[in-house]
């Protein structure tokens, strides 16, 4: 494992440890998401730029939400990855926000293998991952997502996954607005 993996690693299990322990304290403040959602895809831009994968974002006007910034672009950080991880090269990933009554949310959508219906509630726990390998072969723990669940949950939000297999997957979560 490379150092950068390690580290990776290490501040995963210390951020499960904090929300186990209901230590991490969230800094609350209104967000706006469009503007989260573009400062995760630069971060995550030179890893698809490799695969030659598109991020869009179509930033349908939402109300703000009360939330914490850099949590936030951590959860978005992960279901972007996972998304270039496992979306064919070439192909577009589509960010869509709505505003939807009390809450805003926010879908992830990637053209891959998809999520089977019996392992759409089990990719949300410890260490899971599909047997279906990503284009670079296995990477990560499988800590993203039940690190994503605690921190969405914490905000008074949900996550989920929405997903037929062939036809990609639509990860998403809902915040509530402030
Ligand atoms: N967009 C996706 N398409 C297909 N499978 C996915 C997708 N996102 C997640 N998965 C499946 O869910 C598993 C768990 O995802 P999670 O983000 O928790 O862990 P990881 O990406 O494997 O590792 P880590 O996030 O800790 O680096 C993945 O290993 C993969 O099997
Ligand atoms: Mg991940």
């Amino acid at each position: 494992m490379d150092s950068k993996r390690l580290i990776g690693l290490i501040n995963d299990l210390l951020d499960l440890d904090k929300l186990d322990a209901g230590k991490m304290i969230l800094s609350l403040a209104s967000l706006n998401v469009a503007e989260a959602v573009e400062a995760a895809i630069a971060s995550v831009e030179p890893t698809a730029t490799q695969s030659e994968i598109r991020i869009s974002l179509n930033d349908g006007r939402v109300s703000p939400v009360v939330a914490d910034r850099g949590r936030i672009i951590q959860v978005l950080v992960n279901l972007l990855s996972n998304a270039i991880k496992f979306a064919p090269e070439k192909s577009e990933i589509k960010v869509t926000l709505k505003d939807s009554g009390q809450f805003v949310s926010v879908f992830v959508h990637d053209d891959g293998p998809g999520v089977g219906k019996e392992f759409q509630s089990t990719i949300f726990e410890r260490f899971r991952q599909l047997p279906q390998k990503s284009k670079s072969g296995q990477e990560g723990s499988g800590l993203g997502l039940p690190i994503a669940k605690l921190i969405i949950e914490l905000h008074g939000g949900k996550i989920g996954v929405d997903s037929e297999e062939g036809k990609g997957s639509t990860f998403w979560f809902q915040l509530p607005k402030a």
